[in-house]
């Protein structure tokens, strides 16, 4: 979706906020489209319950439309103090997901480090203590969750012991990296619109209940398709079937093996993941009326992919 094809400005359907009413010149509220001061001021449009607002800070709806499809877009805009000074984005807690080598969570993790993410890995859940993904958080200090109850094992918590937990941690978001258990109701509920998870193949192709693993790229090879690549979606109580957020495209080769194009699909899911997290911290999802969601670009704010 390119800059040209969008156009902002107030919905004269939008309610007025109390906020708008603000007399306090303290405030100003953002109408205009993003542009680099206050990209910053830019989320999600449905408030999760344990996200909170500094008391300088509130949210009001803003709708654009896109001029090709015609289709409402809903983002919130956040009154900041009138100081001229960008308000500073609170650095998010993620809660990764594993059951194997964790390469995902790797990357994922050391960008947080670089500070390409503007996030902390705050802790590691793994339904196998003893993957290696679960290892490498171990060695690096990150907490690490059994999830669920292994059988024959008195190791791991409830779905509700869970919840409570990610809560004490102040999670933001969830990230499933190679996570291969199904996530349970408690905990999509808990966390609406902040669960998500990589799939190794283009959705809503090669995906569901099955699917996994080198599986998929067997799968892949199979149809004929000559492209594959990553998505990553919305979690919810089903296999793969949540909002879909961002896709990589890899072609697949005339000789490729299961192997060699999921190791080329990987690459793409490093790349991807690390993309998508960092959207996510810089609050820079937005919700299509029809309920699609969109990442702002942060080079270009009036480009979405
Ligand atoms: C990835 O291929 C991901 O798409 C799938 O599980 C794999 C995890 O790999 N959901 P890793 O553990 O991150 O290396």
């Amino acid at each position: 979706m390119e800059t040209q094809n969008l156009s902002f400005g107030l919905s004269s359907t939008l309610p007025t906020s109390p906020i708008q009413n603000q007399k306090n010149p303290f405030f100003q509220i953002l109408l205009k489209p993003p542009s680099s001061s206050n990209i910053l001021t830019l989320k999600g449009v449905f408030l999760k319950p344990h996200v909170s607002f500094s008391p300088k800070s509130f949210p009001s709806k803003e709708f654009f439309q896109c001029r090709n499809c015609l289709q409402r877009i809903e983002r919130e805009a956040i009154t900041v103090p009138d100081s001229g000074v960008s308000k500073e984005l609170r650095k998010k807690k993620l809660a990764v997901f594993v059951s194997g080598g964790g390469s995902n969570f790797r990357s994922i993790y050391e960008a947080t480090l670089e500070g390409t993410v503007h996030g902390e890995v705050a802790v590691l859940v793994t339904n196998k203590k003893d993957c290696g993904g679960a290892k490498y958080a171990r060695e690096q200090g990150i907490p690490v969750i059994v999830f669920p109850k292994a059988k024959n094992s008195s190791e791991g918590l409830s779905e509700e012991d869970l919840v409570g937990s990610l809560r004490a941690y102040n999670i933001d978001f969830i990230l499933l990296a190679g996570y291969l258990k199904l996530i349970p109701t408690e905990l999509v509920q808990a966390f609406p619109r902040s669960i998500f998870n990589i799939h190794p193949s283009l959705l809503p192709s090669f995906g569901g209940k099955g699917y996994y693993g080198i599986k998929v790229h067997k799968a892949v090879i199979a149809s004929g398709a000559r492209y594959s690549g990553p998505t990553i979606h919305y979690v919810d109580e089903h296999y793969d079937t949540g909002r879909i957020l961002a896709q990589g495209v890899v072609p697949v080769l005339a000789n490729d093996t299961a192997e060699t194009l999921a190791a080329r699909v990987l690459q793409e899911e490093h790349k991807l993941y690390v993309e998508v997290a960092a959207a996510l911290c810089e609050e820079r999802i937005v919700w299509r009326e029809d309920g699609v969601p969109l990442i702002q670009s942060k080079e270009d704010p009036n480009h979405y992919k």
